[in-house]
């Protein structure tokens, strides 16, 4: 790979009208990352010094979304747009007096590989003075399309602008291209806006350095790659990519899907070797999970950390903040919420733990509750080392049970329990002997007197 410096340009000022939404269109998710920071991601591979982030419509919120993603990205701002090099074009300023190349992704375009990238910039060390992204495409449409002439990129034509001949190319172009920053600028501030679609192409730039006797070359990749996204069904199909993809990654990488179909993962998900996920198992943002793990069924993990050998499900969600130790047991029809689950520690059924903190090896009964907010504030419970909490507990935070306490079951904890103590905290129970053979009789006899009217 070259050695050359690199700079970043990334389009996201577009409308993306066909997508109906509120939204910006290049903040549409694909695993759980917006469009945005997939082509941020993919850019990375040539370690630019400088991201330019072109916004236009929801620049705000473009805007905040790259410098999540891309802590100093600079933001340059396209109030109209009025063509792809115009957009290109308000990167300059950002980038004066920058030596190096620079290379234009799209925010709506998430999956070119760093391979392809590279290969764009292995064409530049080998003297190409310009290089163009391409693709064979299956059905070339209205893609631009790119005329090779004897080996070298001619020019790009616009499907609108193309001749019948032209437009019989499948060569199309993906509109990824890079070029020494200075050139590049200087060759747009040439491009007209003398066109079918009155805009300022990008695309012109090619004719434009051919036309100076400069040397531009065509890079092709995988169709797939190129996908770019415009309507909401072309976003699930970039979802289905992705997901198909990470799947394979992550079996190659030894973890064991036995449905991989039904398991959705995202784009920041680790997963450990040996740790087994079972069908219809979901993964939000943030997920990081350990080895010999096992996801059981129907699961819903988002922002959580699982040790070592720790089982989860069937049917249980782990939500931002749970972390669970090494060889933990959450079980069905269980949430963890910004809590600590110790070594070795169960939840099996039916329980909410939110904002607490679980020590190792204790044992937390069926329908346990930790009722951690008041309607206004959220509180913590502390549970100790191997304590026993009874089914049916609800612990009122803020509070604790102690190191090998034990809460008796159905009981209401609102002060905390001592180490090695026992709290009961539900109503005596009464015997009355006969009673409900005494009670049924009457409630019996009623009912007859009742049919008799
Ligand atoms: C562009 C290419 C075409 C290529 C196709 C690949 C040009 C002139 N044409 O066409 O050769 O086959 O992409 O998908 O470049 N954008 C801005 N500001 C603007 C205009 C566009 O930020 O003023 C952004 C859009 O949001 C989009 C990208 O640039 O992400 C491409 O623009 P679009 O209008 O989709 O170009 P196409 O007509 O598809
Ligand atoms: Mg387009």
């Amino acid at each position: 790979m070259t050695e050359r410096r690199t700079s970043l340009i990334v389009l996201a000022a577009g409308m993306g009208s066909r997508m109906a939404s509120d939204l910006p269109k290049v903040l549409h998710p694909v695993g759980g990352l917006p469009l945005l920071a997939h082509a941020l991601e993919s850019g990375k591979a040539l370690s630019p010094e400088v991201v330019v982030v072109v916004t236009g419509h929801g620049a705000a919120e473009v805007a905040a979304a790259a410098q999540a993603h891309c802590p100093g990205a600079e933001i340059v701002h396209q109030a109209e747009q009025r063509g792809t090099a115009h957009a290109v074009a308000q990167a300059k300023d950002a980038l004066a007096g920058f030596e190096g190349d620079a290379i234009v992704l799209y925010g709506d375009t998430p999956f070119i590989s760093p391979d392809t990238l590279c290969a764009m910039a292995d064409a530049r060390a080998a003297g190409a003075d310009l290089v163009n992204l391409g693709f064979i495409a299956a059905d070339p449409g209205r893609y631009g399309r790119l005329i090779v002439v004897d080996g070298r990129l001619d020019r790009i034509v616009e499907f609108k602008d193309a001749t019948e001949d032209e437009r019989r190319t499948t060569l199309c172009n993906s509109g990824v291209v890079m070029a020494p920053a200075s050139l590049l600028f200087d060759l747009i501030s040439q491009v007209s806006d003398d066109n079918a679609a009155g805009e300022f192409y990008l695309t012109d730039i090619v004719g434009l350095a051919n036309a100076r006797g400069l040397h531009c070359a065509a890079v092709t990749c995988d169709e797939a790659e190129t996908l770019g996204i415009n309507t909401r069904a072309e976003l699930a199909r970039a979802e289905a990519v992705f997901q198909t993809r990470r799947r394979s990654e992550m079996m190659a990488a030894g973890v064991t899907l036995i449905a991989p179909e039904t398991v959705f993962f995202a784009a920041d998900t680790v997963i450990g070797r040996d740790t087994v996920i079972e069908p219809n198992v979901i993964f939000g943002p943030g997920v990081w999970i350990d080895g010999q793990v096992r996801i059981r069924a129907f699961s819903h993990l988002e922002g959580a950390r699982v040790g070592r050998g720790a089982s989860v499900g069937p049917y249980a969600r782990l939500r931002p903040g749970a972390e669970l130790a090494e060889q933990s047991h959450i079980g069905n029809f269980v949430e963890v919420k910004n809590a600590q689950i110790g070594q070795g520690a169960k939840a099996n059924h039916l329980t909410y733990i939110g904002d607490a903190t679980v020590g190792p090896g204790s044992n937390i009964g069926a329908g346990t509750i930790t009722c951690n907010y008041d309607g206004v504030m959220k509180h913590r419970t502390t549970i100790g080392a191997r304590a026993f909490v009874g089914s049916n507990t609800l612990l009122v935070a803020p509070v604790s049970v102690g190191d090998d306490a034990l809460t008796a079951a159905g009981s209401v904890i609102v002060t905390d329990v001592p180490n090695g103590a026992l709290a009961v905290a539900r109503a005596k129970q009464a015997i009355k002997p006969g009673l409900a053979i005494r009670l049924r009789d009457r409630l019996r006899a009623l009912k007859s007197a009742q049919k008799g009217n």
